[in-house]
């Protein structure tokens, strides 16, 4: 094993971390383990996988609206931030990967029904490598708010669903960004899974308007912390 870095001891951090029975959010109710976790050997396959390979994740993937013939229709964006450790040190090339409704709120997804139009030109996924300062950036178009049947009247807050990998397939983040003042947040049952206000508002990207690009597109920045008191929480139960 000379030579391999094995991933650090993960802090448990249970005022962030979603339960994963959390009865406001029904379907957790099936899907929630019902047995404590078993601990599985970690062998060189998990804790050296995913090998990703340079040039596997090509620069265009990083841009949802031009992956057609067309552009997309919406508001245009820039997402943008930095993957960070605990106490601000950069996470370069960590996969980071994005999945998303369009802006009518509806993804191309066979079970996706709703009365929504489809938009031939988005199909709503990307992803991008870190840099060596742990930076990552989109281009896409701002997703729409969609009703899902949790409850009467339930409508999701506008979200985009984020993955990261780390070194190893046990290091995996899967989580959701926010928008800023989204009038959703108070009935979104999946978003107040997290308990912790504080940890709820790291969910949430910003307005940035120095990385604007003038007469193009809009940008927010978010960053993603792994670990730490500022940890950016993770939706291990949520969809
Ligand atoms: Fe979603």
């Amino acid at each position: 094993m000379g030579g391999l870095i094995l991933p650090p001891a993960y802090a448990d951090d249970a005022a962030s971390r979603p339960a994963l029975d959390h009865p406001a959010y029904r379907s957790t109710a099936l899907r929630h383990p019902s047995r404590p976790p078993i601990a599985v050997p970690q062998t060189l396959t998990e804790l050296t996988g995913p090998l990703l390979g340079d040039g596997r994740v090509r620069p265009t993937d990083a841009d949802l609206t031009t992956q057609h013939d067309g552009e997309p229709l919406g508001e245009r964006i820039i997402v943008h931030g930095r993957v960070l450790e605990a106490g601000g040190r950069p996470v370069p090339d960590t996969l980071v990967e994005l999945w998303q409704c369009n802006s009518g709120g509806r993804y191309r997804h066979d079970r996706d029904r709703h009365p929504a139009p489809l938009d031939p030109n988005f199909t709503g996924a990307g992803r991008c490598l870190t840099d060596a300062e742990g930076r990552y950036r989109f281009v896409t178009i701002k997703p729409g708010a969609y009703p899902w049947g949790n409850h009467p009247n339930a409508g999701r807050p506008a979200h985009i669903h984020f993955s990261l990998f780390g070194r190893a397939f046990t290091q995996r983040l899967i989580t959701q960004m926010y928008f800023p003042g989204d009038p959703l947040f108070g009935q979104d049952p999946i978003f107040n899974a997290v308990r912790d206000p504080a940890a709820r508002a790291r969910m949430v990207c910003a307005f940035d308007l120095a990385a604007t690009e003038p007469e193009w597109a809009l940008a927010y920045r978010w960053d993603i912390v792994l670990r730490g008191p500022a940890r950016t929480p993770g939706d291990e139960d949520a969809a």
